[in-house]
């Protein structure tokens, strides 16, 4: 039921202050007293991830966005090196797994070909595959050793699209894998200051997701702006980078649009941002925002004309120089690790909106299955 909503990916963005609740259900009760996560489905895992050799995320689309999205947090609170994986490109090179290894496959359906053929090869190289799924049963459920389920909302009709459950996904991924971070951490003294942040940083996220929520209006404005160009750039660095991958995506899946996630450092080495008609780019991070490099590749981006729109924390867009022409849509600031959760809000009601203008059919994305369970 879309209830007052017109679309399910519409009400799907406006639904995850609930969807993350739900989620975050896992570090409430006792868990929350002391500050602590307790993630029942890794429990007897956890010592063997924290001695292994290196955790290797492996997705395909948004869920390896997400697993990028998550990585820093995971290197910074466990110490274990992390590498990513596409997974139809693991299983294409073959690329070295070992009995060393920590896989940990993160698939919204657990239905995913590609993973799931990433998934046996792992096995087969003797490495600890942990799943994190949506979707209780699923192939990913019941082939890894261990996981855990985001518990983000149910799946809804196929004739609904692949939109169900994509855009709650994310968020809820990216929080499950703080909270992975959080757990293979553990409980060492040096990191207790920033563990409790963390955790006090996610009870606060439905409230935030909310605040949000509101840019809805905004963000169709800057659609109608946008209706007619033919290509959005998305530039981000940090815990953002995978922000604009992300966002990208959608720009691409549902509306329709060419659209391109760039690390902003890498706007030196190739990327005309003057062959494009919109740029968007991304200052999250506060001590990103405070780094010059990013304040330069604004500067590169006005220089080149393209339209800029700058997304920054409330309070920090009067210390970016951005000129008078630039629109600034500002978000509430959250620990770092956890900004992308708020960060990508704003793409997905633009992709939408921009779907809605364009004349697309939201409910049904062109060349889009609800699982890609072919490769
Ligand atoms: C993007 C999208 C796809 C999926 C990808 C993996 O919005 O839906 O990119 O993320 O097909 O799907 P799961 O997460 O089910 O393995």
């Amino acid at each position: 039921n879309k209830g007052k909503y017109m679309h399910y990916m519409q009400k799907e963005i406006h639904e995850q202050p609930e969807s993350l609740t739900t989620t975050m259900r896992l570090i409430r009760g006792g868990a929350c007293k002391s500050k602590t996560v307790l993630l029942r489905g890794l429990k007897d895992h956890l010592k063997t991830i924290r001695r292994s050799r290196r955790i290797v995320f492996v997705g395909c689309g948004t869920s390896y966005n997400a697993a990028l999205a998550s990585r820093p947090i995971v290197e910074e609170l466990s110490g274990v090196p992390v590498t990513m994986e596409v997974a139809s490109d693991l299983v294409d090179r073959q690329g070295p797994i070992y009995r060393e290894d920590t896989a940990v496959f993160v698939s919204q359906s657990g239905e995913t070909a590609d993973t799931l053929q990433a998934l046996d090869y792992a096995l087969e190289n003797g490495a600890l595959c942990v799943g994190i799924t949506n979707t209780v049963g699923s192939a990913l459920a019941r082939k890894t050793h261990c996981g855990v389920h985001i518990k983000a909302g149910c799946e809804i009709g196929v004739a609904s699209t692949k939109a169900s459950n994509w855009h709650f996904a994310y968020t809820s991924q990216i929080v499950v894998m703080a909270m992975l971070a959080l757990a293979v951490g553990g409980d060492m003294i040096s990191n207790e200051t920033r563990r409790e942040a963390i955790i006090d940083g996610l009870l606060d996220l439905p409230s935030k997701v909310k605040a949000v929520l509101k840019l809805d209006e905004e963000m169709k404005d800057l659609a109608e702006l946008l209706i007619s160009e033919q290509s959005l750039l998305v530039f981000g660095r940090g815990y953002n980078y995978a922000t604009a991958l992300e966002g990208a995506l959608k720009v691409k899946e549902v509306a329709l649009m060419h659209s391109e996630g760039i690390l902003a450092g890498e706007m030196k080495h190739g990327p005309q941002p003057s062959n494009c008609f919109s740029c968007l780019s991304y200052l999250f991070h506060k001590h990103l925002f405070c780094c010059s490099k990013q304040q330069s590749v604004i500067q590169q981006l006005q220089a080149r004309k393209g339209r800029l729109i700058v997304m920054c924390t409330k309070g920090d867009s009067a210390s970016v120089s951005v000129g008078g022409s630039c629109r600034v849509i500002e978000v509430p600031h959250v620990e770092d690790c956890l900004q992308p959760v708020l960060n990508v809000i704003p793409l997905q009601l633009l992709a939408y909106h921009l779907t809605v203008l364009r004349g697309h059919n939201v409910a049904q994305t062109r060349n889009l299955a609800k699982s890609v369970t072919t490769q």
